[in-house]
């Protein structure tokens, strides 16, 4: 049977890539303990791709169970997004960061590599760069992260590195710039818990009206309207990367890590003005101080996706904020 392995596939990005794998496996074999994301999840999928899909309840850590899974679904091919992703909570619980995000990367690493393992693809952050030494970052920038979890991301890359050499297996870490957005029938999409941190599930709340106000965290950075500037990118155009990677991985002997954005850099008023302009929604903000440890801008250089996957992100502002109202909507009734 042709079926992949997908660690924390249950998860916001890991679900939406499984969307978009439909069309190339027979069954996706989910490794999710659930940890920041619901069992529900696996009867959506199983509605929108119409395959197998198989859940197990287990940790990365967990290498005797992964050896036990691995034993009867051989992991050929295999996309590791499992892991924490708050850059706050990883100031604060440093410990379970690198637990979850390097050891259970090792510990997968380890299991895989008794099980025939053939192409890898790690979910990696622009986290890893840093402060900007120039901009866009591309993927020969230096690496200094400012915060534990770009810390441990930059750490799981290193080890991804060196264990695909010694197991001769085809590998590609994926430097995530800023995802947004929802699968477009609202199914699926980012579900966080308790308050959000990040700009769009924020903004989603406000709108909703389970939070006020939103609050702007400074509007006097050198950018083009003083507002922070990230390269959003649409949660299917960044589905859509993982398939022209293991593409990419499957035909080539690989060994790389390769930006995944759109290039562009937004502000947070352009968002702002999308949601009013274009959508007719408006909602409260206030401008704040600045947000500790914020960068004022950064943006990805992607010729590397381009000229190695053949892949280029498509969707505009307007359909990442247009998709996101519809996750909430629907979201609103789950
Ligand atoms: P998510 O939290 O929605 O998904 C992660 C999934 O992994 C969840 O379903 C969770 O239950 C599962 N998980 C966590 N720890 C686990 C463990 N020990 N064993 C098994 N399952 C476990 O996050 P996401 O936004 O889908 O991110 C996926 C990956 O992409 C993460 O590794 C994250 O660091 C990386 N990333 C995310 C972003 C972003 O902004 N969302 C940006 C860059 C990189
Ligand atoms: N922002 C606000 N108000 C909010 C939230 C965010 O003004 O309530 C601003 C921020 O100051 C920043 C921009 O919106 O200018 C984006 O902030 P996010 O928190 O949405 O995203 P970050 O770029 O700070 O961080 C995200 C993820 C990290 C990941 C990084 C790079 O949270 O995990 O992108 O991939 F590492």
């Amino acid at each position: 049977m042709n079926r992949i392995i997908v660690t924390g596939g249950l998860g916001y990005i890991g679900s939406h890539t499984i969307v978009e794998l439909k069309d190339s496996y027979d069954e996706f074999v989910i490794i999710d303990n659930l940890s920041n994301s619901e069992e529900s999840v696996v009867e959506r999928l199983r509605t929108l791709t119409k395959k197998s899909i198989l859940h197990f309840n287990i940790s990365i850590n967990d290498e005797l169970e992964l050896d036990r899974i691995f034993q009867s679904i051989t992991p050929k091919h295999v996309i590791h997004f499992a892991g924490l992703k708050s850059v706050k909570d990883s100031e604060e619980k440093p410990y379970e960061y690198f637990l979850t995000n390097v050891a259970g990367t090792a510990s997968l690493l380890n299991s895989l590599s008794k099980h025939q393992c053939e192409n890898f693809i790690f979910s990696s952050s622009a986290t890893v760069y840093g402060e900007p030494k120039y901009l866009p970052y591309d993927e020969n920038h230096p690496t200094i992260p400012i915060n534990n979890y770009g810390r441990t991301k930059l750490a799981a890359e290193q080890l991804i590195n060196q264990w695909a050499t010694l197991n001769k297996v085809s590998s590609l870490s994926l430097r995530y710039f800023n995802p947004v957005g929802a699968h477009s029938s609202g199914m699926i999409g980012e579900k966080p818990v308790g308050v959000p941190n990040n700009l769009m599930p924020y903004i989603l709340e406000v709108i909703s009206g389970k939070l006020k106000c939103l609050k702007v965290f400074g509007d006097d950075y050198n950018t083009k309207d003083g507002t922070g500037e990230r390269d959003y990118i649409h949660i299917t155009d960044l589905a859509r990367a993982h398939v022209a990677a293991l593409n990419y991985s499957k035909s080539n002997r690989a060994n790389d890590v390769i930006n995944i954005g759109t290039g562009n850099s937004i502000s947070v008023m352009e968002i702002i003005d999308t949601f009013k302009n274009s959508l007719s929604i408006k909602f409260e903000y206030d401008i704040v101080s600045r947000r500790p440890g914020d960068l004022p801008k950064y943006f990805a250089g992607t010729d590397k996706a381009r000229k190695l996957l053949k892949w280029k992100a498509e969707s505009t502002v307007l359909d990442m904020c247009r998709d996101s109202l519809n996750w909430q909507k629907h979201y609103n009734k789950l």
